[in-house]
């Protein structure tokens, strides 16, 4: 695989950053992940954007302008041989060259920006999405800025493992007996023509594909619910789904050992699936 590491197109296997890199050593840095369909890049525009924004909030600077991100993200898709799959973006506070918590000179020190390609043909045809996910519950520990996507994904990836101990697909994080989001994707329940989601906030990351989801449900004549809803109220709703960059829309069948609905992927999930994938590729 060909990865970018701060302006070089290198083999994986020499890409190098520094072990006093702020992102491998607090955390420092955020990310951005685009799907690839067709070889073509998925709401670029989207992506560029919230990163711009996650930037602004932990004052760090773009190592380079969007323009240039979208050159890097094509040049790799490119010479990967990407047709479907993901481009994964990484900037960190970049390496003060000792270990302080006070943040760096920007001047002194550049921030590290990273990308690389994941391979995954087939992500579109996905055929889970034909037999849904089945999640758990969990507390949400996690810190109180999720609208910032940064690289601290230590619970998320502890709540896949709970998950995956339950024998189950994925984790819905609940916080004050309300559900906030998936531990890498945004949550919706389902009732009727009402789809409902929980609102934008620092509770929750602000997912790229929600939006376009949202936008096109409204389009086609749904209700959106932009409110927090709970886990009762999932268990007895008619579907739920999940969205992300590398999901897109998939069902969820399953909460908690209840199933939802039918127990089986709904019209509505299935439907938005379908409008997304038409109208993003
Ligand atoms: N995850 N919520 C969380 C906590 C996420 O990590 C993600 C994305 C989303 C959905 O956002 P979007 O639609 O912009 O992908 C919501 C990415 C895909 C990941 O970490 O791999």
């Amino acid at each position: 695989r060909t990865v970018y590491v701060n302006g070089d197109y290198l083999p994986e296997t020499e890409a190098r950053v520094s072990i006093f890199d702020r992102g491998f050593l607090m955390a420092d840095g955020v990310y951005e992940v685009t799907s690839v369909l067709d070889g073509k890049l998925i709401d670029f525009a989207g992506h560029a954007a919230r990163l711009t924004r996650s930037l602004a909030e932990l004052d760090m600077a773009a190592p380079v302008t969007m323009d240039e991100l979208l050159t890097i993200h094509r040049e790799l898709v490119a010479r990967n041989g990407i047709n479907e799959g993901m481009v994964y973006l990484q900037v960190t506070r970049g390496n003060p060259g000792d270990r302080d918590f006070a943040f760096p000179d920007p001047a002194k020190t550049p921030s590290t920006l990273v990308l690389f390609t994941q391979d995954k043909p087939g992500l579109a045809a996905n055929p889970q999405a034909k037999i849904g996910l089945k999640v758990i519950s969990i507390d949400d520990i996690r810190w109180g800025r999720r609208d910032i996507k940064t690289v601290q994904l230590l619970y998320p990836s502890m709540g896949k493992m709970m998950a995956k101990k339950a024998g189950v697909d994925d984790a819905w994080f609940v916080e004050d007996g309300f559900v906030t989001e998936g531990t890498s994707n945004n949550a919706y329940i389902v009732k009727g023509n009402r789809i409902i989601t929980r609102n934008l906030g620092n509770e929750i990351l602000h997912g790229i594909t929600r939006a376009a989801v949202l936008r096109f449900a409204r389009e086609a004549q749904m209700e959106v619910e932009e409110r927090a809803f709970t886990l009762a109220e999932a268990a007895t709703a008619d579907e739920a789904f999940i969205t992300s960059a590398s999901a897109f829309v998939m069902p969820v069948v399953q909460i908690d050992g209840t199933a939802i609905g039918t127990g089986k992927p709904g019209p509505v999930a299935s439907r938005l699936r379908e409008i997304y994938l038409d109208e993003m590729r």
